[in-house]
């Protein structure tokens, strides 16, 4: 199989297929980006080898399925795509039509996309009954949940094949239909928006949100978990929801994440969001 970004979601997504016995080849537009990424992940390995977690025998065959590669064309013989690169309809519709040209005629393509209809991303495929939301959850080896997206044109068989396949890697799939923000994403959105009105109108520091949600019993407050997620993306999803939704005053984005994004301010994967990673702040306690 093939997965088509190595960034937060790409690289984990590769990771759980691998531990499943796929061959996993690996491709960013960025040079280098899919070497990086498995490197990385070899890291992330030695230290889960080194706590016990994890065998040796095991990471290292994970490791060696996983092939980073230079060009799309590499993957003329593939079955299945996940697709996980930027959160922008373009993009995707354009990553497709370039696959199109090179895979089989009966290779499933899978988009990890948070919000964008999958129905929209379809429009222009010669076999759009082929595509299929496979939506993993952050950080994806931990997350069971996977919302498995119908659009319009999506063949009943091939999301029920992404069902299976997600019960088969571990996971725990659910059927959605190509609604915006699909599930989850569209329930969420309320929690981030509150956050960021609440900061922009200086009620309280990220840190201070965080804490109180932690202390509600909230696993993460919003503040850090936007910064996991990464503020590009969620600033995406937010408008690719609001837009969806005829520009619904509830899913307005927010001025406080737009100038995150502006400044470069992405969260955990760029060093700094709410908090310093360099630094080693994070929420604190209450
Ligand atoms: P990311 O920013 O960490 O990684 C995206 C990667 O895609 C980058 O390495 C970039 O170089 C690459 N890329 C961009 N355009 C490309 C193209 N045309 N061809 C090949 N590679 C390209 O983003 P992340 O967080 O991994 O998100 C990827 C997708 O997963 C998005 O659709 C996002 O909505 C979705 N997602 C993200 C979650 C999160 O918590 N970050 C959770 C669930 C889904």
């Amino acid at each position: 199989m093939l997965v088509v970004g190595a960034g937060i979601m790409g690289v984990g997504i590769a990771q759980v297929a691998a531990q499943a016995g796929h061959t996993v080849l690996l491709f960013d537009a960025r040079d280098g980006a899919a070497e990086q990424a498995r490197e990385k992940l070899a890291k992330t390995f030695e230290g889960l080898v080194a706590k016990g977690k994890l065998s040796a025998d095991d990471a290292a065959q994970t490791l060696s399925r996983i092939e980073p590669i230079a060009s799309l064309d590499a993957a003329a013989g593939v079955r299945l795509v996940v697709e996980a690169i930027v959160e922008k309809l373009d993009a995707k519709r354009g990553l497709f039509q370039q696959l199109e040209a090179i895979i089989a005629t009966d290779c499933v393509l899978a988009s990890n996309t948070s919000s964008i209809s999958v129905t929209a991303i379809a429009n222009g495929l010669q076999h759009p009954q082929r595509l299929v939301g496979m939506h993993f959850f952050n950080p994806v080896p931990l997350m069971k949940l996977v919302e498995v997206v119908s659009g319009l044109q999506t063949a009943a068989a091939v999301a029920a094949a992404i069902f299976d396949l997600s019960k088969d890697w571990g996971k725990v799939p659910v059927s959605a239909r190509s609604t915006p923000g699909f599930i989850v994403n569209r329930i969420a959105r309320p929690y981030y928006a509150e956050a960021l009105a609440l900061l922009q109108e200086q009620a309280a520091a990220p840190a201070v949100l965080d804490a109180c949600l932690r202390a509600a019993g909230f696993r993460m407050g919003p503040c850090e978990l936007m910064d996991l997620i990464g503020h590009d993306t969620n600033f995406s999803v937010t408008q690719s929801v609001f837009e969806a939704n005829f520009y619904d005053k509830r899913y307005v984005p927010s001025l406080v994440q737009r100038e995150l994004v502006d400044g470069g301010l992405l969260g955990r994967k760029s060093g700094r969001g709410f908090y310093d990673y360099a630094e080693g702040v994070s929420a604190p306690e209450l």
